[in-house]
């Protein structure tokens, strides 16, 4: 079974077909990128669940305005959370520059190469159960990079940039987040559909996240390759694919 290695990597030493090798295991996964990985699911949960409540506050208690403070600290860790978010976000961006080749497939679409649009189509089939042998990538395989730029990359842009045009709204016409993000409300017909859009946005990572959760536990089961815990390492272990 070949292993796919994807454009800049060069071809592995894989000694395939070699009864005696088991097990083999190639370096993917960096350890900041590994760090902002977590940091980020976390901080994405933690937006999702205060975002939710933005939108949908908790009934009002009776008593004293001043006392009732617990949906002006959910809007607070959604805004502690959000600058986590971002600031992780620069950084990963800085590492597609900095980091490995596999740190760069996040930000890349082949979109002109016609052997990646077969291959989306074949790991479709593939999760379709319409294949019985997987095909083995050391970074993410070609249908995983098209879902991750499309709805996780560009949504991350879409989420932090409408964010800041949100939150510039209450730090004002002279706050930086106003100088750089304002010119969303000359696009969005008013501020109410930057927040439906922004809330939209958290109905799709909820979504992206289940798939990818999904997708990841299903091919570590049956792809006969790591995925999990190749987050925690770095390390893809590919192993044997012998049926005996
Ligand atoms: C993917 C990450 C994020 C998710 C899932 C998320 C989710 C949400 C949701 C669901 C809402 C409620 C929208 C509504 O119905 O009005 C909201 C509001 C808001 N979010 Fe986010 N958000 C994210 C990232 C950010 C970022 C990066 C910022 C930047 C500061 C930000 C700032 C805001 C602001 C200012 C509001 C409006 C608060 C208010 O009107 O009281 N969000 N967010």
């Amino acid at each position: 079974m070949p292993i796919h290695t994807g454009r800049d990597i060069h071809a592995l030493d894989v000694a395939q077909g070699d009864a005696s090798v088991d097990r083999t295991s190639i370096y993917v996964y960096e350890a900041p990128l590994r760090a902002w990985h977590w940091i980020n699911a976390l901080a994405l949960t933690i937006l999702a669940v205060t975002g939710y409540f933005i939108g949908q506050p908790l009934p009002s208690v009776p008593g004293e305005a001043s006392d009732a403070s617990l949906m002006v600290a959910i809007r607070e860790i959604h805004f502690i959370t959000a600058y986590v978010l971002a600031i992780g976000w620069l950084v990963r961006i800085y590492w597609a520059f900095v980091g490995n080749p596999h740190s760069r497939q996040l930000f890349k679409l082949p979109f002109w190469r016609k052997s990646y649009w077969n291959g989306v189509v074949w790991e479709a089939s593939w999760y379709a159960f319409l294949r019985k042998e997987p095909k083995k990538y050391v970074g993410h395989n070609p249908l995983a990079q098209f879902v991750m730029f499309t709805v996780f990359t560009v949504g991350m842009f879409f989420m932090i940039i409408t964010g800041f045009a949100l939150y510039s709204e209450g730090a004002g016409i002279d706050s930086w987040q106003y100088a750089l993000f304002g010119w969303v409300f000359d696009i969005f017909p008013n501020s109410q559909a930057v927040h439906t859009w922004h809330r939209l946005g958290m109905w799709i990572f909820v979504t992206y996240v289940i798939v990818h959760v999904y997708a990841a536990v299903r091919e570590d089961i049956l792809s006969r390759q790591s995925m999990i815990s190749t987050m925690i390492s770095g390390e893809r272990m590919f192993k044997d694919n012998r049926d005996d």
